[in-house]
């Protein structure tokens, strides 16, 4: 295995290994060494198809829940990120995030297949949540630890919200529901289960307050947060290739997709790494 860093504080190419078939205990355990280390892993010139994204994602904890998109036909676990070349919908998961971050157990990673890649744009930012971090004042990181998050999926998955019933003409199988009212809590500086490194978890969008916090105080902290979160010095701007595979860690990087592929279509497959059980 051959890791081609990328220059960024996360995100690294990984080359000479084939995921297309059965998956040793060996080589996974040199795989999440990797990918707690770089954050975000892209695999190049695979040939892998929808058993081998299963079989990695069984492999790397087991399948996550995925509460707002329906499956791909015959599978379960897999969803399609997809746009057609005539779509005009705004696109898909164009803020910053890190996957479900509103659910009471969030999942560790997710998995990203290229299907049909245009061939100009559709990169996926990453922005390393850990550098972020690390790289405040001490007095800011001291009043950050302190701080419990309220996180919800309101503003994108419930009816009225941006994937909601006003959603027209987009090809991606969502489905808003009323259970995105809900809300949870979770630590603003999270310790990652597995390293120990302390992360900035989550931002502004799904993370809606702030507890104990007035909302106008709440919103102006996140959305300063927010600007210092996705700092260029902490972005890993992810070129895609046909054949190539992302895994990325959701306890210490956010993500968003970008545009400039308009008349081309773009699809990938999606499977979502359940959260790590020691
Ligand atoms: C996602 O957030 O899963 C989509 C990322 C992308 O389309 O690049």
């Amino acid at each position: 295995m051959h890791i081609e860093r990328s220059g960024s504080t996360c995100g690294a190419t990984v080359h000479g290994v084939d995921l297309s078939g059965p998956l040793d205990s060996e080589l996974i355990s040199e795989i999440r060494s990797a990918w707690l280390k770089h954050r975000v892993l892209a695999f190049a010139d695979q040939s892998m198809d929808d058993d081998a994204l299963e079989r990695l994602t069984i492999a790397m904890g087991g399948f996550g829940e995925d509460p707002y998109f329906a499956p791909i036909e015959g599978r379960e676990h897999i969803a399609a990120i997809l746009r057609e070349a005539d779509e005009t919908s705004p696109l898909f998961a164009e803020k910053w995030h890190s996957d479900w971050s509103f659910l009471p157990d969030p999942p560790a990673g997710t998995c990203l297949m290229a299907v049909d890649i245009p061939s100009t744009g559709g990169d996926t930012l990453f922005a390393d949540q850990i550098a972020a971090f690390a790289a405040l004042p001490e007095d800011r990181k001291t009043q950050l630890r302190r701080l419990n998050a309220v996180h919800s999926a309101i503003y994108a998955y419930s009816p009225d919200g941006e994937y909601g019933e006003r959603d027209k003409g987009r090809s991606m199988a969502i489905r808003p529901d009323e259970s995105a009212r809900q809300s949870h809590v979770h630590p603003l500086i999270r310790q990652h289960p597995e390293t120990g490194e302390e992360a900035i978890f989550s931002t502004l969008g799904y993370i809606v307050g702030i507890e104990g916090m007035a909302q106008n105080d709440a919103f102006a902290l996140l959305a300063e947060l927010a600007q210092w979160q996705s700092r260029d010095e902490f972005v890993y701007s992810h070129k895609w290739q046909p054949g190539m595979v992302v895994m990325w860690d959701n306890r210490s990087v956010l993500h968003r997709a970008t545009g400039g592929y308009e008349g081309q279509r773009r699809e990938l497959h999606r499977t979502t790494i359940a959260a790590w059980k020691p």
